[in-house]
């Protein structure tokens, strides 16, 4: 995958219909989604429960895109090699997860997967700098992990506004996760993020047997984001 800063939309999986994962994981991907995002979550690190490596590895051969896979759990060091042998293409570990974050992106990054960081609404920005030379991804929450269909939080602006300035002219994707919709992308993408992910505000109103919504909710939030792009 070459390196470029396009918008990117990913559709978070966790407001799919449990039922029926191949299903939408391929209607997205019909209706328009860049990558497919999957919200790995223990029930330790944040208080909800998702998906093992034997459930990503069932949805691999469904992503056609990218499969991008958000790691909310701790320890995460000791799961990195099964998420990267189920078939995840970037690997996303939260800064807070463990108290070495860069031996957790030298090990995601061993294993060919992309390597990402994740930094929670009240971690500053400043604590990633002696790690970004690891990164593929800095992945902005703009809600406290754990659940879809939460209120944006709006002090993730400006924290995509400093990590941009970090990043400098470096190829790493910014991706901004939770309460991602057509009102709050645009001041996301004139602060410098690249990629968003986007639960209920893609899955609401549509089903397996009913996708286009899924692909008028996807081209709401592009145009509101290619807009703030022109207007930048
Ligand atoms: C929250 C997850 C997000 C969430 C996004 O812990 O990391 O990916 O599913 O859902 P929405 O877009 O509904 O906020
Ligand atoms: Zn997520």
């Amino acid at each position: 995958m070459s390196f470029d800063r396009s918008i990117k939309i990913a559709p978070s999986i966790l407001s799919a219909d449990f039922a029926n994962f191949g299903e939408e994981i391929q209607a997205i991907e019909a209706q328009g989604a860049d990558w497919v995002h999957v919200d790995v979550m223990d029930g330790h690190f944040v208080p909800n429960l998702t998906f093992g490596p034997p459930a990503v590895k069932a949805f691999r051969p469904h992503v056609k895109t990218f499969m991008d896979v958000h790691l909310m759990i701790a320890p995460v060091d000791p799961y990195i090699e099964a998420y990267a042998e189920a078939g995840a293409d970037m690997i996303v570990a939260h800064f807070e997860a463990g108290p070495h974050p860069h031996r957790t992106l030298q090990a995601i990054r061993g294993t060919g997967a992309k390597a990402g960081i994740a930094l929670n609404p009240g971690t500053p920005a400043g604590a990633i700098e002696y790690l970004l030379d690891l990164c593929d991804m800095v992945l902005v929450m703009s809600v406290n992990p754990g659940f879809g269909g939460q209120k944006f939080i709006h002090s993730a602006v400006d924290k995509v506004a400093q990590v941009r300035e970090m990043i400098g002219d470096r190829e790493i994707h910014i991706q901004v996760d939770g309460g991602v919709d057509p009102a709050t992308v645009g001041p996301l993408v004139a602060a410098g993020a690249d990629c968003f992910v986007a639960g209920s505000a893609v899955f609401r109103g549509g089903s397996v047997q009913n996708p286009g919504p899924y692909g008028e909710n996807i081209r709401a939030i592009r145009a509101a984001a290619e807009g703030a792009l022109k207007a930048a």
